[in-house]
């Protein structure tokens, strides 16, 4: 049996101050974004910020529901909204950081699944990587593009 490895590396950072300029702000604006969001079963705040090659910066955060499958996370909120104001424009970034009972988390937030799946459609869509800015007290880390965070993924290449 043969073995298959995937190499994928992820970029750390302890200062903020070692991001550029954009993305410092895009950090910024999704730690404001998350104090927005509507979370009052989880109250786990998530912002989302994403910067567009037009440049244009588009926030989003967690929207819960009663009926909890309603919900949407703050990445697909900020994500879908983009897509519909600005679809012929491409996402280049995405920043993300969440807020506890105890503030900014400690530890980067990582995208769940489906909000991988969904950023990396667009990332096919329009042929051009998204970097993850993963945003945590400690550290903020981040992936060159949405495929380093999902090999294997499902695509319209599959249907
Ligand atoms: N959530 C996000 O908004 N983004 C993530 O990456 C992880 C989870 C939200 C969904 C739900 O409102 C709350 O966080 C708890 O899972």
């Amino acid at each position: 049996m043969k073995e298959i490895q995937y190499n994928i590396s992820i970029k750390s950072t302890a200062n903020i101050g070692e991001l550029d300029a954009k993305e410092q702000e895009l950090v910024s604006r999704a730690q404001n974004a998350a104090q927005r969001a509507y979370a009052p079963y989880s109250k786990f705040k998530v912002g989302a910020c994403l910067l567009l090659d037009n440049g244009e910066m588009i926030e989003g955060n967690n929207q819960e529901n009663a009926s909890y499958p309603c919900g949407c996370c703050a990445e697909r909120t900020a994500l879908h909204y983009a897509n519909s104001k600005f679809p012929d424009s491409k996402v280049t970034a995405i920043a993300i950081s969440a807020f506890n009972g105890n503030g900014l988390l400690d530890e980067p937030i990582t995208p769940c699944g489906i909000c991988r799946q969904a950023l990396l459609e667009t990332e096919i869509r329009n042929k051009q990587n998204i970097k993850v800015l993963m945003n945590g007290n400690r550290h903020t880390d981040i992936a060159k593009c949405v495929s380093d965070l999902l090999p294997l993924a499902f695509n319209d290449s599959q249907l």
